[in-house]
């Protein structure tokens, strides 16, 4: 493949990536959920999105199911494949956040390097690493679509847990396990986080409040 960036010149825009987010009153960054299948990253992403959206912030979630069916339809779950996978979002998630939105991702995730890779497009700070947790006996128990049951027959190969790796993050800013607390809980402790690393408002200067 030939490089794009030999023969192209980057465009400053007019409009820049302050103004944008100046104009929705918030800090862009990514947040980054990573973990098992059926750890709980979709539900509690998607919890996380509903609660910025309540409280006026404005927001767009990379849901792995999904971008799997889209922009991603011809990657499969080779190691290869998943790095590429990891790659595009990465990317995806970076023009969401020059566009001003508060990025969120939900995506296995499973190799440590691959997600260094994002956390390098961003400024110290930006890229927010949630682990969720939960653990593989418990995810496997939930299996809530009966993934891991063909793994373990055998009809599914290189599944995550079961026969490929998942490497955890050994620094991540944030760890959530949802065998141990509700997914609200989970949320809030996010928040939490996101309020003191000052990328939301504290509570109660937030906008609609
Ligand atoms: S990643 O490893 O490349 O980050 P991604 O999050 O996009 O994975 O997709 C994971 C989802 O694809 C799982 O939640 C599951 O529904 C489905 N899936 C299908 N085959 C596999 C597999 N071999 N390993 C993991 N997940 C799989």
């Amino acid at each position: 493949m030939s490089s794009a960036t030999a023969n192209t010149v980057w465009h400053p825009h007019t409009v820049t990536r302050d103004m944008r987010a100046a104009q929705k009153h918030q800090r862009p960054a990514l947040i980054w959920f990573t973990g098992l299948s059926g750890a709980g990253k979709s539900t509690v992403a998607n919890a996380l999105e509903s609660w910025l959206y309540d409280h006026g912030h404005h927001s767009y979630l990379l849901d792995g199911d999904n971008v799997r069916h889209g922009l991603n339809k011809d990657l499969g779950f080779s190691d290869r494949d998943r790095q590429e996978n990891i790659r595009r979002i990465g990317e995806a998630g970076k023009l969401f956040a020059d566009a001003g939105l508060i990025a969120l991702s939900a995506f296995i995730s499973p190799f440590r390097a691959d997600r260094q890779l994002v956390r390098d497009l961003f400024a110290p700070g930006e890229f927010v690493e949630v682990y969720v947790a939960t653990p593989l006996a418990v995810c496997e128990s939930r299996d809530p679509k009966g993934l891991y049951r063909k793994a373990r027959k055998g009809e599914i190969r290189q599944f995550t847990g079961i026969d490929s790796p998942y490497e955890a993050p050994d620094a991540p800013e944030i760890v959530v396990d949802t065998s141990a607390a509700s997914v609200e809980q989970c949320v809030l402790q996010i928040v939490a986080f996101l309020q003191q690393r000052g990328i939301l408002a504290q509570t109660g200067a937030t906008r609609g409040e």
